[in-house]
């Protein structure tokens, strides 16, 4: 697989859900695995993406954080100093100091840097507000020509225009809507383009993830740009999400963007979770983040995953979602979280290192969550029976009636016919006297999902 950071990844894109999950369960036999040290970057670029993360200029004054930032990520983005407060604070001044000290900070490391973003409705200088309605279009080019011009070579991506519509697939009102109308976002993309022909140009938005009403009405408009002309290459998809609600449509949602001929990143990705954090939130969290990995990765004109700063010290969550947090792969002291391990193993990566198996005792109790015609959920809780730590476990059953896996989260199967093995993954291993995880999955059944007789439960 070839790194093309500026565009589609060029890899057998494995889009039917059963050839993924193939995939998964066979990925130990397929693939060498990655070096336990690698980084999220490196990861990323063996399997053809690059992974990133925004920063922002406060935090390089941190040398633990700077050196996690410079070490551990293939791409930056700017989080805030390329946005027009900062840029063009009054009219025709422009001022790139900030966001030239990450740009140059991203060059000095090797890493590829997004562009965020010429027109938005928020971070806007007041002044932009009071330009009459028949200067704002020529307003809004001279700053998108000047920002283009300046980072020319320097960025790969840029977002051209950030969340323009509503959560009903309306046009929000902004300035640039009141005033231009509807075709402000196809002149902002044209005039990005004459200013660099060669940097890649997305519409970025939340809440575009899945299949809906947005997502709809961002794809109908990049639909139409290509049948225009319109030149416009990616969507980005922010992903700012919530504990246990990645969209069960990611991947579909992605893959029908790059039928239209566009890339996709994922640009802003968080979690968030109600505070504080457990245990049992911190497995949830890991295999969300996986899911967002593993949607990516299966489509080939994904290119990218950015989170949206590393460190739960960073990040934006807390100040603007009170009692909510911990949404990133670091915690508050630069420590990997589980989800730092899943994101890893999701990239082919070990998953962090084994623990060491212990002494202890387990139990697993399985519990068939949902079913359908033809299809199931599961999931099984695996808890520590001793009075000392567990170091990993493994579960093992017999499938009734011919049922299988067809995709499995927090955890690694291997499976002989009807005989199913599962360990944990290098995130969920280690246990503390009493403590309990769970993993789950997603079967196929010719009859109802039975819950197996024989379930059990032993170190690896
Ligand atoms: O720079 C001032 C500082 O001088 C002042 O002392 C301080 C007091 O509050 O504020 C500082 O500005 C803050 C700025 O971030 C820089 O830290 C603003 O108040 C604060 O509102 C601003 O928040 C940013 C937010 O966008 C604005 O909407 C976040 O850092 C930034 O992470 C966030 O990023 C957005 C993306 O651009 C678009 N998608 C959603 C994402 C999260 O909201």
């Amino acid at each position: 697989m070839e790194r093309t950071p500026h565009s589609g990844r060029r890899t057998v894109g494995l889009t039917a859900g059963f050839a993924a999950a193939a995939a998964v369960l066979c990925a130990g036999a397929l693939t060498a695995p990655a070096h336990a040290d690698s980084t999220l970057g490196q990861l990323a670029a063996a399997k053809g993406l690059y992974f990133g993360s925004a920063t922002d200029n406060p935090h390089l004054s941190d040398t633990a954080y700077k050196q996690i930032l410079s070490s551990e990520f293939g791409q930056l983005t700017v989080g805030n100093t390329m946005k027009w407060q900062y840029t063009e604070p009054s009219q025709g001044r422009f001022d790139y100091e900030q966001a030239d000290a990450i740009v140059a900070l991203a060059e000095a490391n090797g890493q590829t840097v997004r562009g965020h973003t010429l027109v938005w409705h928020n971070q806007l200088p007041d002044w932009v507000a009071a330009v009459p309605a028949d200067r704002l279009p020529g307003v809004m080019r001279d700053h998108i020509t000047d920002e283009v011009t300046h980072f020319r070579n320097r960025v790969v991506h840029w977002d051209v225009v950030n969340e323009a519509f509503e959560e009903d697939g309306s046009r929000r009102q902004t300035v640039f809507q009141q005033k231009i109308g509807n075709g402000y976002i196809a002149e902002a993309f044209k005039a990005a383009r004459a200013a660099d022909p060669n940097v890649k140009l997305y519409y970025n938005d939340y809440n575009i993830e899945g299949v809906g009403p947005k997502s709809d009405a961002v794809y109908e408009m990049v639909k139409s740009f290509k049948q225009q002309g319109v030149p416009i290459d990616g969507v980005g998809m922010q992903a700012h999400l919530i504990l246990g609600q990645v969209p069960a449509t990611m991947q579909r949602n992605i893959q029908r963007f790059a039928d239209l001929g566009v890339d996709v990143a994922v640009t802003e990705l968080d979690i968030r979770m109600d505070l504080p954090r457990t245990e049992a939130k911190d497995t949830q969290q890991a295999g969300d983040y996986s899911a967002v990995v593993k949607a990516c990765l299966a489509v080939s004109r994904c290119v990218g995953i950015t989170v949206w700063d590393f460190s739960d010290r960073q990040s934006w969550v807390p100040s603007v979602f009170p009692g909510q947090g911990a949404a990133l792969p670091y915690d508050e002291n630069y420590a990997k979280k589980p989800a730092y391990h899943a994101i890893a193993a999701a990239l082919g990566g070990t998953g962090g290192p084994s623990p060491t198996p212990g002494t202890g005792t387990c139990s697993a109790s399985y519990r068939v969550t949902s079913q359908w015609q033809g299809g199931f959920t599961a999931e099984v809780t695996v808890r520590n029976t001793s009075s000392g730590p567990l170091g990993g476990w493994a579960v093992t059953w017999t499938f009734p009636d011919g049922q299988r896996i067809a995709n499995l989260w927090n955890g690694e199967a291997t499976t002989t016919g009807s005989s199913v093995r599962v360990r944990n993954a290098g995130y969920n291993g280690a246990l503390g006297a009493g403590a309990s995880t769970s993993f789950g999955f997603l079967g196929s059944s010719a009859g109802a999902g039975r819950v197996p007789s024989d379930i059990a439960c032993d170190r690896p």
